[in-house]
């Protein structure tokens, strides 16, 4: 059985990500900051939750700890949580305001990577699927033909390229373990203001795809759902 864990799972791209991978037979774990929240999406798609805020030590220390004595190991990681902060003219924008984007999208996968490394360690086959952007893509966002090139948000496609190099690193540093990175495409979500056109099933392709392609797969990987990015 392919043990799961998914932060920020009890909405939008998390969740249908959760529900994907229930139906293909995996034992599914939900991360999530709020409680009730996490609870009721855990129930709604039979799996459990597992309180997890990316941006505290001690918050990830507990989750890490709490599927230690369940189920003792993982599989499959997949880093989802993500915040959008300031969007436009950042002629006003503060260090703080990116700090605060960078801490949940790069800084708390490295909590959450660093304190699950373990559990991961354990399984025969262990994968990191980490949920970047097209907007964190230089290619993508020169491309006139392309939505990520009329949106202007420093702040958060400044932490998605961070989040697509971090796991290029991390690909490198750990050659037993499969670390790719997933663009969702532009989806309707919370984040956006459910302005994108895609469903969180389409969005939820490459995430599932990266999460379920098995043994003999590349890492340090760039995919969206039409297939390699780079
Ligand atoms: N939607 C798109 O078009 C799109 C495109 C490319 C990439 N992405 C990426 O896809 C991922 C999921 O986004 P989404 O579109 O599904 O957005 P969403 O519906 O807003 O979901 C974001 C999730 O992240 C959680 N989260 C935020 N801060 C957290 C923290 N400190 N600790 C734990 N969880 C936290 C949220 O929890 P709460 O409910 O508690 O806030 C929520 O569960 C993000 O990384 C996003 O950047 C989205």
């Amino acid at each position: 059985m392919t043990i799961t864990f998914i932060t920020g799972a009890n909405k939008g791209l998390g969740y249908e990500t959760a529900r994907r991978l229930v139906e293909h037979g995996h034992t599914v774990l939900i991360g999530a900051r709020d409680p009730r929240a996490g609870e009721t999406a855990a129930e709604q798609l039979g799996a459990r939750f597992v309180p997890i805020d990316v941006t505290d030590d001690a918050s990830v220390a507990a989750a890490a700890a709490d599927v230690e004595r369940h189920e003792g190991a993982i599989d499959v990681l997949i880093n989802n949580a993500g915040v959008q902060g300031p969007m436009g003219d950042p002629s006003g924008l503060t260090g703080d305001e990116v700090l605060d984007v960078l801490n949940v999208n790069v800084a708390g996968v490295v909590r959450v990577t660093t304190a699950f490394l373990p559990l991961l360690r354990r399984s025969a086959d262990p994968v990191v699927v980490n949920v970047s952007s097209g907007m964190g893509d230089l290619a993508a966002t020169r491309d006139p033909a392309r939505a990520e090139s009329r949106v202007i948000a420093p702040a958060y496609t400044s932490s998605k390229a961070a989040l697509t190099m971090l796991t290029s690193q991390y690909a490198k540093a750990f050659p037993g373990i499969r670390v790719n990175a997933a663009d969702p495409g532009y989806t309707a979500t919370d984040l956006n203001g459910h302005t994108g056109p895609q469903t969180v099933t389409e969005g939820t392709d490459a995430i599932v795809q990266l999460a379920t392609e098995g043994p003999g797969h590349g890492t340090g990987r760039f995919v969206d759902r039409r297939g390699d990015v780079g």
